[in-house]
């Protein structure tokens, strides 16, 4: 019988958590060694971190990620190499410092797209070229479509979308298999991939891109999800629906909040969250992973984002939307690293017989 997260599902696919530098060590660090065999960044490698100013790249703290991967033969996942947020103002800048998205003129306006597009595909290659070696999957875009209604296009507004249109798609999937050959697995990446409107126009997107020839590999479903939101039912329909497109399927994002949308009930520390929350939230890892476990045939990777309790961006919304108050407590590790019984239910999530 396996004894770690990513012995027990050897067979099906890799187990990987988002990691801030400083849990490369320490008893995260140990965690990450024991349970995982997979890594991804959960900020360091945005073009924010990696080219804060036009041609200087910072490598630094993305190497230390990448060396640790290296180092514990893990496969690492890149995200991401465009996105519209964490993204540095000068990418939509002119030469005069001006914000690009504002120009009226559209002879400007189709320079401006120009330069964007050189800039993507820039950014894009001076990466991969970097990581190469080492990265297994490249989030190439992040979130390009809204939750809502989208535009005629099917695409978010954002000033990627309105400086260069569609194309900025095409353009950072093309940089990416320019420098990363064949092999380098290219894909797009978003959340709320369950839910309708999102997930047909999302569908219809990417269905359009492949026709287009645009070199997409596979398709990453964040799964920020809930105790009970989105049901098991969509989050199954949605994974055939976007690996019948023939991808490859990652579950890039994975945490289960307690709470839903504003955080509520709000627990006003960990400790006074209620057992009863982590026995629902164990069922519901055991009934994901027994469904992921069903879909191995496509889905190659399941990342968590993050490792244990004690560091979780969930947190950063109750700051934001609750004053602090709703401890969110997504994995299956707690705040003082022990496993909760969401870890011993995806150890014994259904065998094969
Ligand atoms: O680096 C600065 C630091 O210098 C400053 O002192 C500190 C003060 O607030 O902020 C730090 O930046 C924060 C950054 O994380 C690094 O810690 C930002 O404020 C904060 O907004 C940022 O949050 C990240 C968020 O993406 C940004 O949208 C989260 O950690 C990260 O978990 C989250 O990850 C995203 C995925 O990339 C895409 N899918 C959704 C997912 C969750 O939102």
């Amino acid at each position: 019988d396996a004894d770690s997260m990513k012995e027990r599902y050897e067979d099906s696919f890799d187990i990987g958590a988002a990691v801030e530098l400083y849990q490369l060590e320490g008893v995260h660090g140990e965690i990450l060694k024991r349970h995982y065999n997979s890594l991804v960044a959960e900020n360091v490698m945005k073009p924010l971190y990696i080219q804060p100013e036009e041609g200087v790249f910072y490598w630094d703290d993305a190497d230390q990620i990448a060396d640790f991967a290296r180092e514990n033969d893990m496969t690492l996942r890149y995200h991401t190499l465009i996105w519209h947020n964490q993204v540095p103002d000068w990418f939509f800048e002119d030469e005069n410092g001006e914000p690009m998205v504002d120009e009226t003129d559209p002879d400007k306006r189709a320079e401006n797209k120009e330069v964007l597009l050189e800039r993507i595909e820039t950014h894009v290659k001076t990466v991969v070229d970097r990581y190469k070696d080492v990265v297994d999957a490249w989030d190439v875009v992040n979130e390009v479509i809204d939750d809502g209604e989208p535009n005629d296009e099917g695409l978010r507004e954002s000033p990627l979308y309105q400086i260069a249109g569609k194309d900025y798609i095409r353009t950072a999937f093309e940089a990416a298999r320019e420098a990363g050959g064949e092999d380098a697995k290219l894909f797009i990446n978003d959340y709320n991939t369950e839910i309708n409107p999102k997930r047909d126009n999302l569908y219809s997107l990417v269905e359009d891109l492949l026709d287009e020839g645009v070199p997409i590999d596979g398709f990453g479903h964040q799964a920020h999800i809930q105790l009970d939101w989105p049901t098991l039912n969509e989050i199954e329909e949605s994974i055939e629906m976007f690996a019948g497109l023939g991808l490859d399927t990652h579950i890039t994002e994975l945490d289960v909040s307690l709470y839903g949308w504003p955080p509520e009930p709000a627990y006003e520390s960990y400790d006074a969250i209620p057992d009863e929350e982590f026995e629902r939230q164990a069922d519901r890892y055991n009934a994901l992973f027994n469904l992921y476990e069903r879909h191995d045939d496509d889905i190659s990777n399941v990342t968590f984002w993050g490792i244990a309790d004690d560091h979780t961006w969930l947190d950063d919304r109750a700051e934001e939307y609750n004053d602090g108050v709703g401890k969110d407590a997504p994995f299956v590790f707690d705040t003082d690293f022990n496993t909760k019984p969401a870890f011993d239910a995806i150890m014994d999530a259904y065998e094969e017989e």
